[in-house]
């Protein structure tokens, strides 16, 4: 976790470093630091809380330089507080550095460099690289953070300034996104790209293994182990205003409506007007799809329910065995790949550990792998064999919305694909599933501009209730999943998700008139079924929240309060029953009071284990 900044250029340099570090808050917000070369001397300023926080301090101590680093924390190892915020200095403090990642083996590079006489001050793993700088220091920093690294296993985006090279900042990649930005005689480094642009649009998407060296003439990359390397600079055409609030109170609002829009983005150029497909993109041709007879979709937090949806569909209509499986179970667990396997990676950020970890995996293990990915150039994008873009653009809240939403849209996209190859779907039915999906984002605007009010009440007279269950089955079961996600992240209410099935071995237990039961009722085939497990609720008072397709009568005679939505084809109703349970979610968290956008002990992209 965690995020990195850094600038040298003819400006002061901490204004610009923190307002980029603003940017990146959403990677972990619980201190943060600068450091910058002021009189060829390391000054380090840093702070425990939000970066507003350290802001205040900055502006006290006034610094005259051009050439600064800055970090936002997510505590891995260590408590958050001031002395494990970054930067960490060396004994001398000649040398200062923010580090994303985890060292793996630093208590081993710890003890040794104590052995050495080395002081350390934090508990965090990051401090040994400074240390270890200044061990390997003989005169050329470069050289000397070369050699540091060497001796690390784990992950790490650093920046490094010192008073050993007062002309600029030395960067390095490993298992950690890490990006350079290139303007008019300024240059920039930051963990993403929204960080840097209302700076810059030219950057260069670092590599594992690559480092750069930046100064007031410009960007010398080079590799880590000593060799040279060329990048070419790659152009962000994308506009800041779309990771911007846009009026709202909250990205999440923001979010939640924009998904008729990142629905509509999701499909363009894929669906044609004689609704046909076209996914050439992806780069798997019939003969390749042909020769898979396993798929695993893999992912963590909402991209996994994502992923549980897809399993659904593509089982349904492609007739192989589809699993879905968490990213740090998967990695652990020794699943059955072999080349006639297609591992499907699904993730917002594109850099979720424990998701990059099984996709590399998979990789070894002869399977074939494609990723399902928001963020183009980031590191699961460019490590699997094959990708699909969702294209939700930038998401800033931490709760996911608009990003899975998408990933639902990919995943169907592709499962048709894939059954028009396999022959599993006809001409006409992929036809009428794709007229189907091309009304979704119409009937999410209807919904919204329909029931937000409505659910705005809901939520108020709802919030305080002390648990919150979710019932449904099939999809409506994976749909309940994620809303009970999305109410604990951002409300803190206990929120739990059961198969309606399975009401009566255990969870019935709990039902009393305290809990309210929302109920997702959307796939017909099970209608009935899950009736009769929302009448066992009633008689043990349960308030039955439902939440059905409009005009069914059967849904409203049970229930007590109700959220109704438009009606599409069975399986792409997660794409609308999800819409109110997001808006529920929101609601709840801002009458309640909460933060919304960074909820605590959260973080957007969580790049350890
Ligand atoms: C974090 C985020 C979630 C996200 C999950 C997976 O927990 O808070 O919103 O679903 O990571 O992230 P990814 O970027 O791989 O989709």
């Amino acid at each position: 976790m965690c995020g990195i900044t850094a600038y040298v250029g003819p400006r002061l340099c901490l204004p610009i470093v923190l307002d980029e570090l603003k940017r990146l808050e959403y990677r972990g917000y619980d201190s943060a630091g600068v450091a910058a070369i002021e009189d060829g001397r390391v000054r380090v300023i840093k702070s425990v809380g939000k970066i507003k926080n350290l802001e205040s301090l900055v502006d006290e101590a006034n610094v005259q330089s051009t050439i600064g680093i800055s970090h936002t924390r997510w505590a891995t190892h260590g408590r958050p507080s001031t002395v494990n915020a970054h930067p960490h200095p060396d004994c001398k403090e000649e040398i200062a550095v923010v580090h994303n990642g985890i060292i793996e083996n630093y208590m081993a590079l710890k003890e040794w460099l104590i052995s050495e006489g080395h002081r350390f001050r934090s508990e965090t793993d990051t401090e040994v690289l400074a240390h270890l700088f200044e061990h390997f220091m003989k005169g050329n920093l470069e050289e000397a953070i070369r050699e540091g690294l060497k001796k690390v296993h784990g992950s790490y985006a650093v920046a490094v300034v010192s008073s050993h090279f007062p002309e600029g900042i030395i960067v390095a990649r490993k298992d950690s996104p890490l990006v350079v930005g290139v303007g008019e005689g300024e240059f920039y480094a930051a963990s993403d790209i929204p960080a840097l642009l209302p700076y810059t649009r030219e950057v260069y998407l670092l590599e594992d293994g690559d480092m750069a060296v930046l100064t007031h003439d410009g960007v010398r990359l080079g590799r880590v182990n000593g060799s040279k390397v060329e990048r070419s600079i790659y152009h962000v055409d994308w506009d800041l205003s779309a990771a911007e609030k846009g009026g709202y109170d909250h990205f999440m609002i923001k979010e939640i409506h924009e998904q008729p829009r990142t629905i509509r983005d999701t499909m363009r150029g894929r669906v044609t007007d004689d609704s046909k497909l076209n996914l050439s993109e992806i780069g798997l041709s019939a003969e390749q799809l042909n020769r898979f007879n396993r798929f695993y979709i893999v992912a963590c937090g909402t991209a996994y329910h994502a992923g549980m949806v897809g399993k659904y569909f593509m089982e349904k209509h492609l007739r192989v065995p589809v699993e879905a499986a968490l990213g740090s179970e998967f990695r652990y667990r020794d699943p059955i790949i072999d080349d006639k396997t297609l591992v499907i990676v699904v993730s917002q950020s594109g850099e979720t550990a424990d998701t990059l970890a099984a996709l590399r995996d998979s990789k070894q293990k002869g399977a074939t792998t494609l990723a399902v990915v928001n963020v183009v150039g980031s590191t699961i994008a460019r490590e699997a064999d094959h990708v699909l873009y969702t294209w939700a653009g930038p998401e800033i809240c931490v709760a996911s919305t608009k990003a899975y939403v998408t990933q639902l849209i990919a995943l169907y996209l592709l499962g048709m694909h894939l059954a028009t190859i396999k022959r599993t779907l006809s001409e006409p039915q992929i036809a009428e599933m794709v007229n189907a999906m091309r009304e979704l984002p119409e009937k999410v605007e209807q919904h919204i501009a329909g029931q937000e009010e409505h659910i705005i009440e809901i939520a108020r007279e709802l919030c305080r209730h002390p648990a919150f269950f979710y019932l449904g089955r099939g999809m409506d079961w994976v749909t309940g999943m994620e809303g009970a996600l999305k109410l604990k992240e951002i409300a803190y209410i206990y929120a739990e998700a059961f198969a309606a099935g399975e009401l009566k071995h255990g969870p019935l237990a709990l039902i009393t008139g305290e809990v309210a039961v929302a109920c997702v009722l959307t796939q017909s085939d099970l209608s009935d079924k899950m009736i009769s497990n929302i009448k066992e609720v009633k008689a043990r008072e349960g308030l039955i929240l439902m939440v059905c397709r409009e005009g069914d009568q059967n849904a409203a005679s049970v229930a007590d309060y109700m959220i109704t939505i438009p009606s599409v084809t069975d399986a792409f109703m997660p794409v609308l029953a999800i819409i109110p349970l997001q808006l529920l979610a929101y609601y709840a968290a801002k009458e309640l009071g909460c933060e919304i956008d960074q909820p605590r002990n959260l973080a957007k992209s969580v790049t350890v284990e």
